[in-house]
């Protein structure tokens, strides 16, 4: 099971699940980025061995003062080798095929866990597996650091129907600018990348991320976003409510990935029952529309 996660072996997309949202590495990977020797994130008094940092057991904390000491399931320790901060960033708000966690109502993430955990909901690569080896006390030991933390704005959503091409890079599962340049048809695709490929490699939480969208969808998201009283629920300026999660500022490729998988069955906690209905009245042009809009959203 472990050896599973190191290896990346189980990266399949649900059943008819469009697969740009999932960060499938392609075949062919024309390039890697290069992290060799010692890295430093710019800003940062600290430095590190890029092969010390380059696993998922020991994450660096570039701005220990931006945020409260840290329980050892975020930064790593004894016992630990997955890391939350690794994937997540020590700001919680993530690489792209992970989830923005960043001020996350402590509870709702907590139940994420658990739903991980059972397979109530599914990520066989990752969290599933994740989950199962994160002991009830770390999981809420991390739910309670992620929830203090105040987000903000990390990526940025442009509209474009020629964005540029772009490949799934096996390392970290980001997507990367293809080397040969040029551009391609967005189609019906959220196209996201990192603003900058060795910064997040490096895993800076500094360093955001950039969302090519199909033209028109800023201004449809937010039509159906209104019409749907999203906000009743996720708060005003859907920033959150209780233990309903916030929408406002999360990466659009994420956002679409979730709602997908509830559409589908393979998010299927019982607290997500609220969204069932919800989803099934979407089409993927929505769900892209909805996923944009939400991103361009102030976080805090
Ligand atoms: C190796 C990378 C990796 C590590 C380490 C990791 N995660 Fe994740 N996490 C992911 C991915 C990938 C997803 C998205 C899964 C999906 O699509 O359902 C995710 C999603 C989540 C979610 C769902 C959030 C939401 O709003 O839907 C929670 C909660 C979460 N992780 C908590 C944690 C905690 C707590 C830890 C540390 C104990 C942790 N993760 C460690 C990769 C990781
Ligand atoms: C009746 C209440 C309700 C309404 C209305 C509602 N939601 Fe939700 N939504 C929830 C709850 C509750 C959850 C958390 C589910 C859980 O705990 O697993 C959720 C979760 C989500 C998530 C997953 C977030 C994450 O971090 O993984 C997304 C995305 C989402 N909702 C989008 C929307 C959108 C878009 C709308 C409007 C079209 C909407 N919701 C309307 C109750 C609602």
């Amino acid at each position: 099971m472990v050896r599973d996660v190191n290896a990346q072996a189980e990266l399949t997309v649900p059943a008819g699940l469009p697969d740009w949202a999932f960060n499938i590495p392609d075949k062919a990977q024309p390039w890697g980025v290069k992290v060799e020797g010692v890295v430093q994130a710019p800003g940062s008094s600290k430095k590190y061995e890029a092969t010390k940092i380059a696993g998922n057991a020991n994450p660096p904390d570039w701005y220990p003062d931006e945020h409260p000491a840290a329980p050892k399931a975020v930064t790593g320790g004894e016992g630990i080798r997955f890391a939350c901060g690794s994937c997540h960033l020590m700001s919680g708000q993530s690489h792209s095929e992970a989830m923005d966690i960043a001020g996350q109502p402590a509870a709702y993430l907590i139940r994420q866990m658990a739903y991980y955990k059972s397979g109530a909901r599914k990520d066989d690569a990752r969290m599933g597996p994740i989950a199962k080896v994160t002991s009830d006390e770390d999981a809420k030991q991390a739910a309670e650091y992620f929830a203090s933390l105040k987000p903000r704005a990390f990526v940025k959503v442009i509209e474009t129907a020629t964005p540029p091409k772009t490949f799934i890079a096996t390392a970290g599962r980001h997507r990367q600018l293809h080397p040969d340049g040029g551009t391609e048809p967005i189609g019906h695709r959220i196209i996201q990348i990192p603003e900058d490929p060795f910064r997040t490699e490096i895993r800076d939480p500094h360093s955001g991320f950039i969302a090519y969208v199909p033209p028109g969808s800023l201004a449809k998201g937010e039509a159906l976003v209104k019409a749907g009283s999203c906000a009743a629920c996720h708060g005003e300026s859907l920033k959150g409510k209780g233990e309903v999660p916030r929408l406002a500022g999360l990466q659009p490729l994420q956002v679409a990935r979730q709602l997908f998988d509830i559409r589908h069955g393979s998010s299927a906690g019982e607290g997500v029952a609220p969204m069932k209905p919800i989803v099934a009245k979407m089409t993927e042009d929505d769900i892209i529309a909805i996923s944009s809009y939400l991103g361009s959203l102030p976080p805090a």
